[in-house]
């Protein structure tokens, strides 16, 4: 396994690969891997000559007063499980690397796509992303490109961004990786106290137990979201940021009954540490 830390050294490992006839597979993070990412880099091994994992602390995805100080980095963890689940480059740049100069470009998804769930108490949020993200395709050049199911808004973010700019890569989207009482994996579960890490455990069981709900044939998208918020409310530690229902993929408000594919999306705050999670409710 190779770390790159510049973008002329990344440069130079995808001309090799390509001048080979190497296919490529890009796994973008930030770090602090768990085995959320690994089942990323996995799939990505599978289906891929060459698979090179990002680790970058994005800074311009990370609004005033949120935690980009305080996110985990932990590089040298990184490159070791990344390296055990198959990656071939760890690319893991200085922020000067990728933002070289103050005057910059940014690619930017309008519309309410980037202003709902997440994009309303993070308002630069995906503009950050989609620019970070567009650099490492061009750097890259992945014929494929992992990305998780656990953050669904940037996913559908990114795919409007594909489509849009004409990026020339295959997006594969992995199931959301739970740890084994439910609480979906993430980095900034560190954050969480002991008490707060039992609490958290009500959003895969309220998210359960709409999916429940929705199996009985119950189809009101108001009343879904409205017994999933009362079930997480029904927790004293949590603090509701959002319990919503949108359709999928343009994440359009549904009028009334669901029809066709709708995400509910969940953003709860414990203590200081915010933590989403989703289902994917499907009338078959
Ligand atoms: P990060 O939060 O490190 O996540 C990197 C990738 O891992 C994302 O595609 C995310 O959805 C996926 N992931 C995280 N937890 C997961 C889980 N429990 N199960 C499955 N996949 C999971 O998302 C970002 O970084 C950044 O916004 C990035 C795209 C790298 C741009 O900076």
């Amino acid at each position: 396994m190779k770390l790159c830390q510049t973008t002329a050294d990344l440069q130079e490992e995808v001309a090799l690969a390509k001048a080979a006839g190497k296919s490529i597979g890009l796994v973008p993070t930030m770090g602090a891997l768990h085995e959320g990412h690994g089942s990323l880099i996995a799939a990505a091994r599978k289906e891929n000559e060459l698979v090179i994992v990002s680790v970058f602390v994005n800074p311009t995805q990370f609004g005033p007063g949120e935690d980009l100080e305080a996110y985990p980095r932990t590089l040298e963890a990184d490159c070791i499980l990344a390296g055990k689940m198959g990656a071939d480059i760890v690319f893991a740049p200085a922020a000067k690397e990728m933002y070289p100069s103050a005057d910059m470009t940014w690619v930017e998804v309008t519309g309410h796509i980037t202003k709902v769930l997440c994009g309303r108490s993070r308002p630069i949020h995906f503009r950050g992303v989609t620019t970070v993200v567009s650099k490492l395709f061009n750097l890259a050049q992945p014929d494929r490109a992992y990305f998780g199911q656990k953050d669904a808004q940037q996913v559908q973010v990114i795919k409007r961004m594909v489509k849009d700019l004409f990026f020339y890569v295959q997006l594969r989207i992995m199931p959301i990786v739970r740890e084994a009482d439910g609480l979906a994996k993430s980095s900034r579960n560190t954050y969480l106290s002991q008490e707060e890490r039992t609490a958290g455990l009500i959003l895969s069981k309220s998210l359960r137990y709409a999916e429940e709900l929705f199996k009985q044939g119950e189809r009101d998208s108001s009343r879904i979201a409205a017994e999933t918020a009362k079930l997480i409310g029904s927790e004293p530690l949590s603090e509701i940021d959002y319990v919503e229902i949108y359709e999928l993929p343009d994440l359009k408000p549904v009028a009334g009954d669901i029809t066709g594919s709708c995400l509910l999306a969940v953003a709860v705050r414990f203590g200081t540490t915010r933590l989403i999670d989703n289902v994917i409710l499907e009338v078959e």
